[in-house]
């Protein structure tokens, strides 16, 4: 999400004070544990080399020398075909143009917009947002964010069909102006239309669409049975080692294994296995708690006396449950661990429309932005990754106990039973990952050192942040997307930028990190399992005069970026970056509007490849099996618009209401995107 929203309320209610209501839906930092930067464990590396802007650039040298090149075996193996050496269009020039600018030779058209109709009645949108909770309920939410086509024919994994699949599509927040006809009401920083905060929970979540390509070439949605809603309101089980925990107990689930609803859906990860992950990402900022000591799982998340929407100062069970105030003698009588039932990555079915989403507790609790995969190997360990989006937090990797057997449906255990660890990255460009796990005998004596205790793992995870902060992770500049590179395996991670950062360290170099960068490791041990890596930087985004491109040299005209958030691999080993920049650096700042790029890691090109909607955020993407058609979201077009005072009219023209949506890209020739 960006960085800082303003809205225009004041047209709301003349009633409302509370300017903290649907306010900046970011997360101020939480982290206030003591754990070393890394200058002050390498004296050799000191504060005097490791300074802002572009003196920077000298560390890098050092620093950003290329990762050796792995054996391409895999990818051969794979029948993978080798990869373009250059990237054959012209740069997108930067723009603050109000549509989505690509290339010449490529064509792109809205898709899917918020309010599509996909289920039930399949309700019409209608241009006043005069719909109902209901009709939300059964179009595609709002603000579309990550997502992942599944082939048709991918129910038991790795599938073929390009013209046929299902779309899956995390909606991230909303903007209550656009989604009511008038805005929200709101009377004395109270929410007083049950019906209006219904429509807010049903337009939060995932849509999963099925889609076709007709014999015209163009998109269409399917009339499926398989076309599902998943809200902020579905009911959800909890898997993995806090289930049942005494800390997941709420007055819905008295025994803490059930949920109600995800929230604040970020980015994504998809399975080897073909399920869905979506991940619970700025969930803090729903809940409410009026007690004055909170407990360490709600107080290291940012928890606070007020929620972003108010969704808690309605009557009725399923409002009060976002209050997390205690007002029972026990954890069974009111909602102080609701709470606790978020911030976890959600496992989705799309092939069974009944089946029910698990909560992967496993995989850690934090402000997860997405899950990325390593390549799975037959009897090999599953692992993945996945970042802690807030100033000063960590990275996670998540190893099975379990190994992977292709094409078997007993895929439970592999989310379920397994070690998470956090990372550290040290001066010297090596890293290591360092076990979150009740039985590891150097998380334990850290836990001793730090007068920390946790009674079991499951209390471990709900509290991941303070776990990692004992084990002396490395904090980093907000963790946003990961990609693992087809061929040579090593793992890139985008830090979008980190304005808090007071004290530069090797692997977040700049002061007061405006434009952010990106990080790369490779494991040392080939089943990506083990506890060490060799680290890199990648990228210094940034203007021409404070950057360093894939090749080593400044940026340019034709690749100036800022907030490098959304990170993708397509199958060739081309890497598409995409901005999440804030208002004020859209409209400031050298880069126009939020764009994606795509670099040629071989030889070091990068060009910039779309530019969105004023307003908007570039985010989501996924790619049919053959290449010919991609997929990329457009988040909150317009943003800070009201109902009089649209600020983008994208995509359906003068005069009507901004929609986020999917963007199809093709080439007019039809042929494989690059
Ligand atoms: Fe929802 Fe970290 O962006
Ligand atoms: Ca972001
Ligand atoms: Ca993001
Ligand atoms: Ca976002």
């Amino acid at each position: 999400m960006a960085p800082l929203r303003t809205h225009a309320w004041s047209y709301i209610v003349a009633n409302q004070k509370d300017s903290t209501l649907f306010g900046n839906g970011d997360e101020l930092p939480s982290n206030s544990s003591n754990n070393p930067h890394i200058h002050e464990l390498i004296e050799g590396i000191g504060r005097r080399q490791v300074i802002t802007g572009g003196a920077a650039l000298g560390i890098l040298a050092f620093l950003g020398a290329p990762l050796l090149p792995r054996t391409t075996e895999a990818s051969q193996a794979a029948g993978l075909p080798r990869r373009q050496e250059r990237l054959l269009f012209n740069a997108v020039p930067v723009t603050r143009a109000d549509t989505v600018t690509v290339p010449e030779g490529f064509k792109a058209s809205a898709f899917i917009p918020w309010g599509t109709p996909i289920t039930g009645t399949y309700p019409t949108f209608l241009d006043d947002a005069s719909n109902t909770a209901r009709d939300q309920g059964e179009q595609t939410g709002m603000h579309h964010d990550g997502m992942h086509f599944f082939p048709i024919d991918a129910q038991n994994g790795k599938g073929r069909d390009s013209s046929h699949g299902l779309l899956v599509v995390n909606h991230e927040y909303i903007d209550a102006p656009l989604l009511h006809k008038n805005g929200p009401t709101v009377v004395n920083g109270k929410r007083v239309n049950a019906n209006e905060v219904r429509k807010e929970i049903n337009a939060h979540g995932v849509s999963i669409v099925e889609i076709r390509r007709t014999i015209n070439g163009q998109w269409e949605v399917v009339p499926s049975a398989r076309n599902r809603r998943i809200t902020a309101a579905t009911p959800m089980q909890i898997h993995g080692p806090a289930r049942g925990h005494k800390l997941m107990v709420t007055r819905h689930s008295p025994d803490g294994t059930s949920a109600r609803g995800t929230h604040n859906n970020c980015s994504n990860g998809f399975t080897p296995w073909g399920t869905y992950l979506t991940c619970e990402e700025n969930w803090a900022g729903y809940f409410a708690t009026k007690d004055t000591e909170l407990p360490r799982e709600l107080s290291r998340y940012g928890v606070s006396s007020t929620s972003r929407y108010g969704w808690e100062t309605l009557a009725g069970d399923e409002f009060e449950r976002f209050d997390a105030t205690r007002k029972s003698s026990d954890a069974g009588g009111d909602y102080r661990n609701e709470p606790t039932t978020f911030g976890w990555i959600v496992e989705i079915d799309p092939f069974n429309p009944d089946s029910t989403p698990i909560k992967r507790t496993a995989l850690g609790r934090f402000a997860h932005e997405g899950v990325i995969f390593a390549p799975t190997r037959s009897g090999k360990p599953v692992v993945c990754y996945s970042g802690d989006d807030s100033r000063n937090e960590y990275i996670y990797k998540y190893v099975s106990r379990d190994k992977y057997r292709p094409g078997s449906r007993n895929t439970d255990s592999l989310l379920d039973e397994g070690t998470l660890y956090a990372a550290r990255f040290n001066a010297d460009g090596s890293g290591e990952w360092l076990a979150l796990d009740i039985a590891d005998p150097a998380f334990r004596s850290a836990c001793d050192t730090a007068g920390v205790s946790f009674a079991d793992q499951g209390e471990v995870l709900i509290n991941t942040r303070l776990a990692a902060d004992v084990a002396g992770a490395t904090k980093m500049d907000r963790p946003e997307w990961g990609a693992v590179h087809p061929d040579t395996g090593d793992v890139y991670f985008t830090l979008t930028n980190n304005t808090s950062r007071k004290e530069p360290d090797a692997a977040n170099p700049r002061q007061n990190n405006a434009y952010g960068h990106i990080i790369r490791w490779r494991e040392e041990s080939r089943d990506y399992a083990g506890r060490r890596f060799k680290w890199s930087l990648f990228l210094l985004a940034g203007p021409q005069s404070d950057s360093q491109g894939p090749n080593g040299q400044p940026l340019t005209a034709d690749n100036i970026l800022a907030s490098p958030d959304g990170l993708w691999f397509d199958n060739e080993g081309h890497l598409w970056i995409q901005t999440d920049m804030s208002g004020s650096q859209q409209t400031d700042g050298p880069f126009g509007n939020n764009q994606m790029l795509v670099a040629d890691l071989k030889s070091g090109e990068m060009k910039r490849f779309l530019v969105g909607p004023v307003g908007c955020e570039v985010t989501g993407i996924t790619a049919t099996p053959d290449f010919r058609t991609l997929f990329v979201n457009i988040q909150h077009p317009g943003e800070g618009s009201t109902p009089n005072n649209l600020l983008s009219t994208w995509p359906n023209g003068s005069g009507k209401r901004p929609r986020a949506a999917t963007v199809i890209i093709t080439r007019e020739d039809g042929r494989k995107i690059l």
